[in-house]
């Protein structure tokens, strides 16, 4: 069968991108990354990309004038890689809702919180902030408002005695690089099904294919 044709918009360090690019190497995968898009010339996720033969494409934003043709470029080289899929990964840019809307239920996002909490920016400073004892990253197709659309997986880690915020974002990017994976496996073998504005997954009767525990040793001792 035909894999599923993934372009990956970035903007850095692309540590998300590399668990992509991972997954997609992994036999068997019913997934391919046809394009790597920066709206940073600079990024460095750009090079990861190329370390693995993988087509790149810099479409930087100030060279536009507004949002509109900026996301006309960016779609123009996504139809011409023939992405299926779309995963945003630490893409800093807002997206329009014609944008977002084009790429319905084909639009995915992660982010750092157990949405819908710590939606936005600081995610880890705020929990921190908060007390809260658990924390986490979710990935979920995107609509147009902010860090919202239905959740297709999350995995939860401890807040630990003593974390401060870059531990703490330690952890939970560890998470994330098993979160963003599976998902989109589950999403590349046709097991993600969106209904009513809710994420179904075949073959699990329950949502447990797509939570995920912190059960190796980013949980110790908690
Ligand atoms: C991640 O924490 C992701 O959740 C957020 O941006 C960060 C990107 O990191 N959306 P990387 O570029 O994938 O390393």
């Amino acid at each position: 069968m035909a894999r599923l044709k993934v372009a990956v918009l970035i903007s850095g360090r692309g540590s998300n991108l590399q668990a992509l690019i991972d997954e997609c190497a992994r036999p068997g995968s019913a997934a391919e990354i046809v394009l790597v898009l920066s709206n940073a010339p600079d990024a460095a996720g750009l090079d990861r990309a190329a370390a693995a033969g993988i087509p790149t494409a810099t479409v930087d934003h100030r060279d536009f004038d507004g949002r509109a043709p900026f996301e006309a470029a960016v779609n123009g080289a996504l139809d011409v890689a023939g992405a299926g899929l779309v995963c945003l990964a630490g893409f800093m840019r807002l997206l329009t809702a014609a944008f977002v809307e084009r790429w319905r239920d084909r639009l995915v996002n992660i982010h750092p919180s157990l949405l819908p909490a710590y939606k936005g920016l600081n995610t880890h400073a705020r929990a921190l902030a908060d007390g809260v004892r658990l924390t986490g990253c979710t990935v979920h197709f995107v609509r147009s408002d902010m860090d919202a659309g239905p959740i297709v997986v999350q995995g939860c880690v401890p807040v630990l005695p003593g974390d401060d915020e870059a531990a703490l974002a330690a952890r939970v990017l560890k998470m994330e690089h098993r979160a963003y994976p599976l998902a989109l496996r589950l999403i590349a073998e046709g097991r993600v099904r969106v209904a009513n504005e809710r994420v179904e997954i075949d073959g699990a009767g329950s949502p447990a294919g797509a939570m995920l525990n912190p059960t190796d040793d980013s949980c110790a001792g908690a």
